[in-house]
């Protein structure tokens, strides 16, 4: 499979813990290198359904290597959860999980100081997961960060941990918060460090010595491009780097090591949170939450839907250099009459071909529609590319056209077996 990044070409939430579940049988290590426990990555398995938020999605298949990389934010309570959870149905996790000594630590404060500042800009809120990402990648910027590494050296974690918390308290009394319990956080986190101890390692060295053995990397994104703390619609992103530049920082894999980049997409498009959508609708809202699709897997809020944004990937397929596209949930739109596809925006008498800096300017910005003729028949038992109506195969041509890239795999449904490869 040769070393891969795979990245949301969208908003997030592009189905992108299903591609990786699918990508991974041929890859024997699977990275996560941004974000935290922000992200839901869902995948359906033999009826059951997984939510992945800091473990690779490549640990439901036995004998891959997983590593959270530096570049993730880790909750350790969090992440011990997710794994005890895990284990509860049937998941092995013990030698086969990495955790980077160097990823920085998410701690309660910056889950409230997320909470704070959201209510603070009130009806300009970014609409955030509430699960302190910003700030815990504010602190390490700024050099204030604590880090997986500290967190498993008890002496010197007590004093790091003292000493942010009497500087939190005052912030978060300052804006009119309940202060946070040294003991109560120290006592929490300091179980949760006995308990990871084991899987904390130097992740950099680990994956280069893969990369020596001819080991095949998959490096999984989180959130998407758009939501891309430099290349989003910024200030309504998230803190990491979800392009695929990230995924070399955040796992310290060089560039030239990279030989394919995957970009995931849907057939249409879907924001959970504030900022701008220009092809939002409606009409699609309803019916794709009708169908009992398109809720969070973080939060369960009702994402916000639209038609599919070519302007959009076409941007994300440059900036990302996405070699293979991967679109999910045709399905969506098996009883749709007439399908749009965006392909340009409008503000007054000027016409876009690229998404634009300036956030007003994109936010008032109007789709130039293309029109499509649907299929209106189930796409969901398609195992072959022969097997999709014709009318869906010129949609998806359609899409891979637009966007500037090859499309290696469609899905018609979230179970493995659901996906139709090219
Ligand atoms: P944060 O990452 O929690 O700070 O949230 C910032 C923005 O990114 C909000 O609009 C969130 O809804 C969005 N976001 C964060 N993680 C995900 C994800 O995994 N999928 C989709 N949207 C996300
Ligand atoms: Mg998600």
């Amino acid at each position: 499979m040769a070393n891969t990044i795979l990245v949301g070409a969208q908003w997030g939430d592009e189905g992108k813990g299903k591609i990786i579940d699918v990508l991974t049988e041929q890859a024997d290590v699977v990275v996560r290198t941004q974000g935290g426990n922000n992200a839901g990555h869902t995948v359906h398995l033999k009826g059951q359904k997984y939510i992945l938020h800091l473990v690779p999605s490549g640990i439901l298949r036995r004998k891959k290597l997983c590593v959270i990389g530096n570049g993730v934010v880790v909750d350790p309570v969090g992440l011990v959860e997710e794994i005890e959870g895990l284990r509860e149905l049937g998941i092995r996790i013990d030698d086969n999980l990495f955790v980077s000594e160097t990823a920085h630590l998410v701690f309660p404060y910056h889950r409230e100081l997320d909470a704070q500042r959201e209510s603070v800009k009130g009806k300009n809120k970014i609409g955030t997961t509430k699960r302190g990402i910003g700030p815990a990648y504010g602190d390490k910027a700024a050099r204030t960060g604590l880090r997986v590494i500290d967190l498993i050296n008890p002496e010197r974690f007590k004093g790091l941990l003292e000493a942010k918390i009497r500087e939190n308290n005052g912030i978060l009394r300052a804006l009119g918060a309940k202060p946070l319990s040294f003991k109560a956080v120290h006592a929490a986190y300091r179980a949760a460090g006995d308990f990871l101890k084991p899987f904390v390692t130097n992740t950099v060295i680990l994956l280069h010595q893969a990369l020596e053995r001819g080991d095949d990397i998959l490096l999984e994104g989180a959130q998407g491009t758009f939501l891309d703390i430099d290349h989003g619609t910024y200030p309504f992103v998230t803190s990491s780097n979800t392009t695929a530049g990230g995924a070399c920082t955040g796992s310290g894999i060089p560039p030239h090591r990279i030989d394919r980049v995957v970009g995931v997409m849907k057939a249409y498009t879907t924001r959970v949170g504030e900022g701008p959508l220009p092809t939002e609708n409606a009409e699609i809202a309803d019916m794709l939450h009708a169908m009992g699709r398109e809720f969070g897997a973080t939060t369960g809020r009702p994402r916000r839907c639209g038609w599919f944004d070519a302007v959009a990937t076409r941007h994300a397929s440059m900036i990302n250099g996405i070699d293979d596209l991967a679109v999910t949930n045709l399905d969506g739109l098996d009883s749709v009459g007439t399908i749009k596809i965006c392909i340009a925006y409008r503000d007054g008498s000027r016409r876009y071909d690229y998404v634009p800096n300036d956030i007003e300017v994109l936010g008032r910005c109007e789709p130039v529609f293309a029109e499509f003729a649907g299929w209106q028949t189930s796409t969901s038992d398609a195992r072959h590319w022969k097997e999709l109506p014709a009318k869906a195969r010129s949609y998806l041509k359609a899409l891979a056209d637009l966007t500037g890239a090859n499309l290696a795999i469609a899905s018609v449904g979230p179970g493995r077996e659901q996906t139709i490869c090219l």
